[in-house]
């Protein structure tokens, strides 16, 4: 029996993205369009969703899970430790990374990819999993990818 490897799932996504976006430059509608398909196709999420960078400061966009925290500080937390370096963050445990905000008591692992345009920060796309250790190299690679096709589609 065939399973499918990390690798092809985002191979597959990264052509489903590309359809699903096509033809609609939209910030907004192309980011709830492209959370809802990552919640719904990785396995073993709990939260998926854009935090947008605005004065500032990180201000929660469309995503799918639980309700969140409006505002993160640049610098504060998971996501605004990879707004602040422009880098992906993968944490294992949540709870043992410091500042760490608990939006969802269910999160233990988490990982968060930078959106930019150039050098400017955009957004940051935050997953929550319920598993330790859920996230790897091949998710910062396969997310990256997506969210070129992010970038290159959307208006932002
Ligand atoms: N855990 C994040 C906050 C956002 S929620 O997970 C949706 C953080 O520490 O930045």
């Amino acid at each position: 029996m065939h399973t499918t490897s990390k690798r092809e799932l985002y191979d597959q996504l990264a052509s489903q993205l590309s359809s699903l976006l096509a033809g609609e430059r939209d910030l907004i509608a192309n980011a709830a369009n492209f959370s809802s398909l990552i919640f719904h196709s990785l396995p073993d999420l709990n939260w998926a969703g854009f935090y947008f960078a605005k004065d500032g400061e990180l201000v929660l966009g469309p995503f799918q899970g639980q309700p969140a925290c409006v505002r993160i500080k640049i610098g504060q937390g998971v996501c605004g430790a990879g707004a602040a370096k422009c880098e992906t963050v993968i944490v294992p445990n949540v709870h043992e990374f410091p500042g760490h905000i608990t939006c969802d008591s269910a999160s233990n692992s988490e990982i968060v990819v930078p959106l930019l345009k150039g050098s400017k920060l955009i957004a940051v796309l935050d997953l929550d999993s319920p598993s330790f250790g859920r996230f790897d190299d091949q998710d910062e690679a396969g997310l990256r990818n997506l969210m070129g096709i992010f970038l290159e589609s959307t208006q932002c």
